[in-house]
């Protein structure tokens, strides 16, 4: 059977090109012809250290030979030691382990919920963000301000209220008795890599201090260095109750977090579990990677890198006549001033480049945490040859 009649066994669930990918490395991809890519989606931010890097090898495979999964019913020495070294390196107390962003973040509206219940005369509403993005359970998708999701598998699940992002007037205006939380992420990366505003998170901070409500960030992308620092509300100066990782944490394997002030961790024994949760293979790699992550220099790296392509974005922009170059570190996004993303995304693919339109007039890079500068260099040529061609 040749490879591109067996596509239709899998469900269409996106568009995909009919290409098949075999091998990666670093910031490479090689599909089933041979042909290589520089990638700078990354698994769409996941891989953090890039594609098969020895620490994930290793981990896994030392892992797999000694202890796969003992249930979620023992303890383990590394989801003990992951939740240990997150702990330590954040402002939150504990931890539990998901395997995917979305369930992290279905496991803070719950304990928002189960809290409210307790302490705040059972208020369950969570205030988010119109263009908000936290995943594709249905209550995340709830949660979520995509404009073209509200009408999908309706009916959705009740309790979230959306406001615009960056106006905190609009945030106290929509606070009711009902209200338990204000959940937002602190770049909106779906969105298009749209930044909240530290001046936004510190008033959400008083507001739910005020009003005595729970401020929930969602760094499933944002978090885990891809903004420099290891978490993004540490450059807005304030801690948020609860918080929840995913795709960066595990460097590519299914692996999320939901972390949270001990004041907030209301679960009782039944209330959250799961078959996977904090299994020891997948925290093995969290830990892996994490460790990496904490290396000296490893912040600078990232720093260094992301002024590097940010500024090599907008000399392009200047040159090519583009929009503005939006985010922070290794998340960064270029406007594009008319809305073909997905065809430049396309024209940079046939060069060897693997970018993404997060929306039609935008594309989004997010490389490997530890991309090199000529890699970095190559990006930005490539991209320049594309408008090249295409202008
Ligand atoms: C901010 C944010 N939250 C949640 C999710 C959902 O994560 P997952 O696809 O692992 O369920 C994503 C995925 O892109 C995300 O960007």
């Amino acid at each position: 059977m040749s490879e591109s009649s067996s596509f239709d066994s899998l469900m269409t669930i996106t568009k995909r090109p009919p290409i098949v990918m075999v091998e990666g490395q670093g910031s490479w991809l090689t599909d089933s012809t041979g042909k290589r890519y520089l990638d700078f989606i990354q698994g769409w931010a996941v891989n953090s250290l890039g594609h098969a890097p020895s620490v994930i090898s290793q981990a896994i495979s030392s892992q797999a030979a000694r202890l796969i999964s003992p249930s979620p019913a023992f303890y383990n020495q590394q989801a003990i030691c992951l939740a240990v070294l997150l702990t330590a390196n954040s402002c939150f107390e504990r931890v539990f382990f998901a395997n995917s962003g979305a369930e992290a973040n279905e496991g803070a509206i719950k304990l928002a919920r189960k809290w409210g219940s307790l302490h705040k005369a059972g208020a369950y509403e969570i205030i988010t963000m119109v263009n908000g993005f936290h995943g594709r359970t249905l209550a995340t998708m709830s949660a979520s301000g995509k404009p073209h999701w509200q009408e999908l598998f309706e009916p959705k699940v009740p309790g979230f209220v959306k406001v615009a992002l960056n106006e905190l007037e609009a945030v106290r205006a929509a606070i009711s008795e009902r209200t338990v939380a204000i959940m937002l992420e602190p770049v909106q990366g779906e969105a298009g890599v749209i930044p909240a505003s530290q001046s936004f998170l510190q008033g959400l901070r008083q507001l739910a201090d005020e009003y005595k409500l729970l401020l929930i960030f969602d760094e499933v992308q944002a978090g885990m260095r891809r903004l420099g620092t290891l978490f993004a509300y540490q450059q807005a100066g304030i801690e948020p109750d609860i918080m929840t990782l995913g795709k960066g944490i595990g460097g590519g394997v299914p692996l999320a977090a939901l972390l949270a002030k001990e004041a907030v961790c209301c679960f009782e024994p039944g209330d959250q579990g799961g078959t996977y949760n904090g299994n020891p293979l997948m925290a093995a790699v969290g830990c892996a990677v994490l460790e990496t992550m904490l290396q000296p220099g490893f912040l600078e790296q990232v720093r260094e890198r992301g002024a590097q392509l940010a500024n090599g974005l907008r000399k392009l922009s200047t040159r090519r006549g583009l929009g503005e170059v939006r985010g922070n570190g290794l998340l960064l996004a270029l406007a594009l001033p008319a809305a073909n993303g997905d065809a430049i995304a396309e024209a940079a693919r046939d060069l060897g480049l693997l970018i993404n339109a997060a929306r039609p007039d935008t594309l989004r890079l997010m490389p490997a945490l530890n991309v090199s500068e000529d890699e970095v260099e190559l990006c930005l040529t490539l991209l320049d040859q594309v408008f090249a061609q295409s202008l």
